[in-house]
């Protein structure tokens, strides 16, 4: 089942801003990494999750619920990290964490406490006075602190120093485990290749590109370079219709998918050839892909 979707989500702020036609859902229980480069939409996605912002066209819903006309029902159940992180400074940690349970209706003092201790963040001082980190650990516990069943996270682990880093990444894990919904945006490949189950990448306010994260740990595409014996066999092999991204003389770097292999091998018979490497896919090299120019390796691959 469906818990987060976002159908034909369009907000266009002009000169090319903005998102759009933006479609993807996250299902119960599974965390969706949300890759793109600055500027491409993910925070303002996740605002129109949160009912900050009205969709110009298209539909953003939780739980069946439209996040619109229905935030206030959503409220409770929606952990919401957003990317800049702007708090009340006139108050203290403290203050501020007694008026977010009030908001959320958190009753307890429990979990409020074992986040604190997890975070080790001593909420006792002006906020005013608190580090980038600190304040940063502070929305953190905020947004856990209802145990919400959603969760979204938009660069959950900026201004976080490494160790903290880790603490979050095993934090989210075991977020995982008890079954949250998460919808996680980030520029740390590491961070989302651990902890997604799929990674969608947006690009220029338009999704590109969905993959299964494992798919990634496998390798998404085989970016194979052949050396031929002579440039006759190398021009038997373009004869088989293989497009090579590059090609010089007795060389040539073909990208392959799974699929595709069985293409490739065939395409090699008959030719004498000299060396032959496969390198996988990382992530990161896919979506530099993406961010450097509009090709994708050998078709977009979506899951
Ligand atoms: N309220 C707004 N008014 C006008 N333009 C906006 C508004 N909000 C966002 N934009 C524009 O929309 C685009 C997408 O912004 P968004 O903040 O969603 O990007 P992002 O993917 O979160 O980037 P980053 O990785 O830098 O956080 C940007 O070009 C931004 O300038
Ligand atoms: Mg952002």
């Amino acid at each position: 089942m469906s818990m987060i979707e976002v159908d034909k989500l369009t907000k266009d702020y002009g000169h090319g801003r903005g998102v759009f036609d933006v479609s993807f859902e996250v299902n119960e229980g599974e965390t969706l990494g949300f890759l793109g480069p600055n500027g491409a939409g993910k925070s303002t996605t996740m605002r129109h999750l949160m009912g900050f912002s009205r969709p110009q066209s298209g539909r953003v819903s939780i739980a069946g619920m439209d996040c619109g006309s229905q935030q206030h029902k959503l409220l409770s159940k929606v952990g919401y990290l957003p990317g800049e992180v702007a708090l009340p400074e006139g108050l203290t940690g403290q203050q501020f964490i007694e008026m977010m349970q009030g908001l959320r209706g958190v009753r307890s003092n429990e979990r409020v406490r074992s986040l604190l201790e997890l975070f080790r963040l001593d909420p006792s001082g002006s906020v005013k006075r608190m580090s980038i980190g600190e304040k940063r650990k502070l929305a953190v516990v905020t947004a856990f602190m209802s145990d919400p069943e959603v969760l979204l996270l938009d660069e959950p682990t900026s201004g976080l120093d490494p160790v903290m880093q880790e603490v979050f990444t095993e934090f989210i894990r075991s977020e995982k485990k008890r079954g949250k919904t998460i919808l996680l945006s980030s520029h740390i490949f590491s961070e989302v290749e651990a902890l997604c189950d799929r990674i969608a990448i947006i690009k220029d306010g338009r999704l590109v590109s969905t993959v299964l994260a494992e798919d990634v740990r496998h390798g998404l595409h085989n970016i194979m370079t052949v050396e031929f014996d002579s440039e006759k066999d190398f021009r038997r092999f373009i004869q088989s219709g293989m497009e090579p991204d590059e090609a010089s003389g007795r060389y040539c770097r073909v990208t392959v998918d799974d699929s595709d292999m069985d293409r490739f091998i065939h395409a090699l018979k008959g030719c004498r050839i000299r060396s032959l490497n496969e390198h996988c896919v990382t992530l990161e090299e896919y979506f530099m892909h993406f961010y450097k120019n509009n090709k994708t390796f050998g078709g977009v691959c979506n899951a």
